[in-house]
């Protein structure tokens, strides 16, 4: 007698297939291989899927250690042909969601994925959307793709959204630990990707409709981008007024309720909060509302790496420097402490600022080798720090010295308050 969908995942024997093997859909192919399904992933770059299959991790998050023995033991393999999805019982999509110039989603990823996934669903079959998007996209756009060919949702297959929440390079929490929230296009649909998840997840939270489950995630980092912006907004202030921002906050934060400290610093970066909100600002504009609040905050968040080129105008100034032809040196490219991550980064619009002005800029990033960069190659030279006339501390990774940093350095401008504790007068705090 053949399985059921439901049978299949209770008893782990269901073919478990992911689309987009990046920072979100590699860990979440390792947790799933590991709780003992038979996981097939699916990426269009053949390096990806060729390191995958040679055991080898390229994601921070996920230890090579713990992927090949999966591969090594056929839980786990990768590839390129969408033909596989012909064998999966379940598949979640992972493809990036980056927005095109003009801040308006670019849904290309998703809507080429889910041609690939419509053309090969079988009865019995359950879809998840992970990636990030405007509320609406799994209704609006991805179910009527797979509808097309005459499969019903909720009695022949099942449709679910489920936000990523995964925060690289977050030693504490990573895929198996942070809740997992679901919704479906039906109860029955909620039901069953409830299920699949609470196989590999510690902690599932079922959602009524896809459309909160999508509002989940855009909350979280509007919430983020906002009170960053807020933060990024003290700090110009406090710096007009010759405040400490960094000490404000830190006293703040002995307030035991109604006060959660968030940290001002060169700008957003990354592929989630700078780009999540204004999905959903594309979305509302639609229903006639206008998001002020993200768009305020995405404004002054753009305007921190203006503001870091000016600090280090004003630092050299004090030393009788002009920032044309002055070395200046970036510490840290990649968006946030100890991740490799380069995408969105403020790091990059810094250098490039800095270079307009004249500055003979160079960077070091134990994480990031190199960084293309309008057109140019840069690569990390640790050494050049040594030459220049003032170091920009731009990402915060614990693999610098900062106390070394400052005793060698003419000058430093200090992002991240990464030289808290030491005292010097070459320090510029943000
Ligand atoms: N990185 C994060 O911290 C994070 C956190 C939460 C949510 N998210 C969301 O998760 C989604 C994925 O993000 P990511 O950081 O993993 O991106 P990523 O770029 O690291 O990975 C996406 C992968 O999808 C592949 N891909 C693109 N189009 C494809 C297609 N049609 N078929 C198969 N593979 C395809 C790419 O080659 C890439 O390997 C995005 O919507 C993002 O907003 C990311």
């Amino acid at each position: 007698m053949t399985q059921t969908l439901e049978e299949r995942i209770q008893q782990r024997t269901a073919r478990f297939g992911v689309v987009g093997l990046g920072y979100v859909g590699l860990p979440l192919a390792v947790e799933f291989a590991s709780a003992g399904f038979a996981v097939t992933g699916i990426d269009l770059k053949p390096e990806k899927v060729a390191a995958i299959n040679a055991g080898e991790s390229y994601v921070g998050d996920v230890p090579t250690a713990a992927l090949r023995p999966l591969v090594e033991a056929g839980r786990l393999r990768a590839t390129t042909d969408f033909a596989a999805i012909a064998d999966c019982d379940t598949v979640n999509i992972c493809v990036p969601t980056p927005l095109r110039k003009t801040r308006d989603p670019d849904m290309s990823y998703i809507v080429n994925a889910c041609q690939e996934i419509a053309r090969r669903l079988h009865p019995d079959m359950l879809i998840i959307l992970e990636s990030t998007t405007y509320p609406g996209t799994t209704d609006e756009l991805v179910l009527p793709m797979l509808e097309a060919g005459g499969w019903k949702v909720g009695q022949d297959f099942f449709l679910c959204f489920s936000p990523e929440r995964v925060d690289p390079g977050n030693p504490q929490f990573q895929t198996r630990n942070i809740p997992k929230v679901v919704g479906g296009v039906t109860a029955e649909c909620t039901r069953l990707g409830a299920l699949l998840y609470q196989q590999a997840l510690e902690r599932v939270v079922p959602v009524s409709s896809t459309q909160v489950a999508e509002m989940v995630k855009l909350l979280e980092n509007t919430f983020r981008m906002i009170n960053i912006g807020l933060v990024n907004e003290m700090a110009l202030m406090c710096d007009r007024m010759g405040i400490n921002v960094w000490e404000v906050i830190e006293a703040a934060a002995t307030k035991p309720f109604g006060f959660m400290p968030f940290y001002p610093g060169p700008g957003l970066g990354g592929h989630c909060i700078p780009v999540d909100p204004f999905y959903l600002s594309w979305k509302t504009k639609q229903a006639g509302i206008e998001a002020r609040f993200i768009e305020l905050a995405g404004y002054i968040n753009g305007q921190m790496p203006h503001f870091v080129v000016d600090k280090v105008m004003r630092a050299l100034n004090e030393q009788s420097r002009a920032v044309k032809g002055s070395r200046v040196h970036v510490l840290g490219v990649a968006y946030k402490r100890n991740i490799d991550d380069v995408r969105e980064s403020p790091a990059l619009d810094i250098l490039h600022l800095l270079g307009q002005l004249g500055a003979a800029v160079s960077y070091e990033d134990p994480y990031v080798a190199e960084v293309e960069l309008a057109g140019r190659t840069y690569r990390s030279r640790p050494e050049a720090r040594q030459e220049a006339h003032c170091v920009v501390i731009v990402t915060d990774h614990t693999a610098f010295d900062y106390r070394r940093i400052v005793e060698e350095a003419p000058l430093v401008v200090d992002t991240r308050n990464a030289c808290k504790g030491i005292d010097s007068e070459k320090i510029v705090r943000l």
